[in-house]
C-alpha cells in the first residue's frame, strides 16, 4: 500500500484498518476515492504517521477478515445476515430509545430535536434501501452469477447507480449526526439513557460505514468488472 492510494483500498485491503479512519473522521465508504495523502491533508493530520498505525494494524480475526474471498452472491448474503440484520433491529430501538432522552433532556438540550430528525430522516431512508437490495438488486446479482454469457451483466448498472445515490445522502445524513451529537460525546449532565444513545449512534456510524464500504468499494465493482 501507498500514500498515493485510496483511502477505500486500505480498508478493502485489511478491513481492520476502518476502526482507525472512524477514530479519525476519515470518510473510507461514500468519499473512499481521495488518497490517504488528501485526506490526512484536509484533516490536517501528520501523513507519516497515519500511515504507520494504518500498516501496523493486523487483519481483524473475526468474519472480516473473510470476506475478500467472497464471490458477489455470497457477499450479498452476508450482508442480508450482518449489517441488514443489524439496521432493522436497530433503527427502530434507536428512534425508541431517541424519544426517551429527548423527553427527559429535550428542556435543557435542544440539539435533541435537530438529532431526532436526522435519525428519522435516516431511518426513512435506510429501511426502503434496505427492501430495494434485498428484493431487487441482490436476487439480481445472485441471477447475474449464473449468467455465463455476461449478456445480462449491464441489467445491475442502473439499479447499482440508485444504491449508490443512497448511500451519499445515507453518508451525508451520518455526518449531520455526528456534529449534532458533538462526536458523539454525551454532555456531563446526560443520564444513562444518554450515554447509551451516542454509544449507540456511534455504532450505527460504525456499521453503516463498513457496510456502505462493503456494498460501494467491493460488491459492486465487482458485478460491474471494476476495481
Ligand atoms: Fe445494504
Ligand atoms: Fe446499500
Amino acid at each position: 500500500m501507498k500514500m498515493t492510494d485510496p483511502v477505500k483500498s486500505f480498508v478493502k485491503n485489511n478491513s481492520g484498518n476502518a476502526a482507525i479512519f472512524q477514530e479519525l473522521n476519515i470518510d473510507f465508504c461514500c468519499g473512499g476515492d481521495v488518497s490517504l495523502q488528501t485526506a490526512c491533508e484536509e484533516k490536517g493530520l501528520k501523513i507519516d504517521e497515519v500511515y504507520q498505525r494504518l500498516m501496523a494494524v493486523e487483519s481483524p480475526a473475526n468474519d472480516e477478515k473473510d470476506i475478500s474471498g467472497l464471490s458477489p452472491e455470497e457477499l450479498t448474503t452476508h450482508l442480508e445476515s450482518t449489517h441488514h440484520v443489524y439496521l432493522k433491529e436497530a433503527l427502530p430501538r434507536l428512534t425508541a430509545l431517541m424519544e426517551k432522552v429527548y423527553q427527559a433532556h429535550g428542556a435543557r438540550h435542544p440539539e435533541l430535536k435537530a438529532l431526532q430528525g436526522v435519525v428519522g430522516n435516516l431511518r426513512a431512508d435506510l429501511e426502503p434501501h434496505l427492501l430495494k437490495e434485498e428484493r431487487v438488486l441482490f436476487p439480481l446479482i445472485r441471477e447475474l452469477a449464473c449468467d455465463f454469457s455476461g449478456a445480462k451483466m449491464g441489467a445491475a448498472e442502473g439499479p447499482i447507480r440508485v444504491m449508490r445515490h443512497e448511500h451519499d445522502e445515507a453518508g451525508k445524513l451520518l455526518k449531520q449526526l455526528r456534529t449534532l451529537a458533538n462526536d458523539y460525546v454525551a454532555p456531563d449532565d446526560g443520564c444513562q439513557s444518554f450515554q447509551l444513545l451516542y454509544s449507540e449512534l456511534k455504532k450505527l456510524e460504525e456499521d453503516t460505514h463498513l457496510h456502505i464500504h462493503k456494498e460501494n468499494n467491493i460488491l459492486f465493482p465487482s458485478v460491474l468488472g471494476g476495481n
